[in-house]
């Protein structure tokens, strides 16, 4: 006979390989979508978006993969993907919010907007454009200019 407190910890389990799972088949459909753009653990791009966090906290999650989309229509694809599979991931933007968790995540995808970052001005409704990955830093100066 299996105790409740076995039971919820074969339970956890399994629901831990499942989401494991599915985050390494996301990763795997990702790839084939979107090549380049997805960098598995121990891999330089990974390893860059990795150090680009405010705070070491950040680094106690370890994505299963890191994609680092370079366009609107790549985010897209890789939602429907990500939808589609059952698979949990975060958005890094500039990396700076401090806990764990947030722009980073354990058994999914780490979605890096370090390559969406352009700012653009339409002068005549008065409308700012700004990258998800754009830092404020950049958009200051930019608009300033
Ligand atoms: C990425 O970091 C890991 C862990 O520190 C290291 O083992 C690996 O060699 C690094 N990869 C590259 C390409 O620098």
């Amino acid at each position: 006979m299996v105790k409740g407190s076995n039971l919820a910890a074969i339970l956890g389990g399994l629901l831990f390989q499942a989401s494991r799972g599915a985050a390494a088949s996301c990763c795997s459909q990702l790839n084939t979508q979107l090549g380049g753009k997805v960098h598995l653990p121990e891999s330089r791009g990974y390893n860059v978006s990795m150090e680009g966090f405010w705070t070491l906290q950040a680094i106690y999650e370890t994505p299963t993969c890191v994609l680092v989309p370079e366009s609107a229509e790549d985010v897209a694809a890789a939602v429907k993907t990500l939808v589609g599979g059952n698979c949990k991931f975060s958005i890094k933007g500039g990396g700076h919010t401090p806990f764990p968790g947030a722009a980073s995540i354990s058994d999914g995808v780490q979605i890096d907007m370090t390559s969406i970052k352009s700012v653009s001005v339409d002068k005549e409704k008065t409308v700012a454009s700004v990258g998800a990955g754009a830092r404020w830093l950049t958009v200051y100066r930019y608009l300033e200019s």
